[in-house]
């Protein structure tokens, strides 16, 4: 074989490897599947306890709190959406929640995710999972 060819073919195979590279960001970019809407566990765990408390929760209400205020930034939404919280890492930034399209308050998947595989379906261990939100000051 000729030089040229192999240097072609080393070309092409770069430019395809460069378009897998890029699918994949764009594919993982697209799904944004980590957050449930609380009323979806509703539909199994709505006879619970558990689900009423939340339902009056302030947890509930973050969003609401939140468009109360003036000063609203989409960072506000790192503690008070878990449609925000939970966005894939990928997702950018035009396509995350704002606060006036997020749709999630701090809702059950803030916490919780059935294959966790942590004590109570937590999403991390209950020492670590409250402080991710819960720090000094919250700038609001
Ligand atoms: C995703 C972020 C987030 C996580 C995780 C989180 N919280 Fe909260 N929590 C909030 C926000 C935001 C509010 C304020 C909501 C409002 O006032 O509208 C709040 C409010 C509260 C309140 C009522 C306000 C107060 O200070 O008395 C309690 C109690 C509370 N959280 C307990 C917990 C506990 C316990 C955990 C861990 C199991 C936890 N939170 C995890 C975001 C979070
Ligand atoms: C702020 C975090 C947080 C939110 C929001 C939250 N949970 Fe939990 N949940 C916990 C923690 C922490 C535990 C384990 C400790 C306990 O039992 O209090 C728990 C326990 C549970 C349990 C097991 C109870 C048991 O008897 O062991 C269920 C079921 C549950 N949650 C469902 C839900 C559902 C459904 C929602 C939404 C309506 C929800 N949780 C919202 C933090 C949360
Ligand atoms: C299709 C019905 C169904 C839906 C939807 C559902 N769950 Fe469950 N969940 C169950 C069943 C059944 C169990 C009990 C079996 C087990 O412990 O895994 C359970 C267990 C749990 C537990 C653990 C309870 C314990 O004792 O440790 C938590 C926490 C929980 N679910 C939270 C959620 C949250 C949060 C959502 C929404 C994101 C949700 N579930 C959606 C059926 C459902
Ligand atoms: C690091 C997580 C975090 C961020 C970021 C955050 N908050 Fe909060 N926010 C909380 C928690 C946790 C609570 C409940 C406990 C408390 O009062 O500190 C809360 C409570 C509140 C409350 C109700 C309690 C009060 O002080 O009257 C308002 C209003 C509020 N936040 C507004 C905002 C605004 C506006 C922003 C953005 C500038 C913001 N928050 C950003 C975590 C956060």
């Amino acid at each position: 074989m000729l030089p040229g060819d192999v240097i072609m073919k080393r070309k092409r195979l770069f430019i395809s490897l460069l378009i897998v590279a890029f699918l994949a960001i764009v594919i993982c970019a697209g799904s944004n599947s980590a957050r449930v809407p609380s009323e979806k566990c509703g539909d199994c765990h709505s006879d619970s306890q558990i689900y009423k408390d939340w339902q009056i929760s302030d947890h509930a209400m973050s969003l609401k709190t939140l468009l109360k205020e003036s000063g609203v930034y989409q960072s506000c939404l790192k503690c008070h959406s878990a449609s925000y919280k939970l966005s894939n890492p990928w997702v950018s930034r035009k396509d995350l929640p704002t606060p006036r399209t997020a749709s999630d308050p701090v809702s059950c998947s803030a916490c919780h995710r059935h294959d966790s595989g942590i004590e109570s379906n937590l999403i991390m261990t209950s020492d670590k999972l409250c402080t991710t939100c819960h720090i000094l000051f919250c700038g609001g």
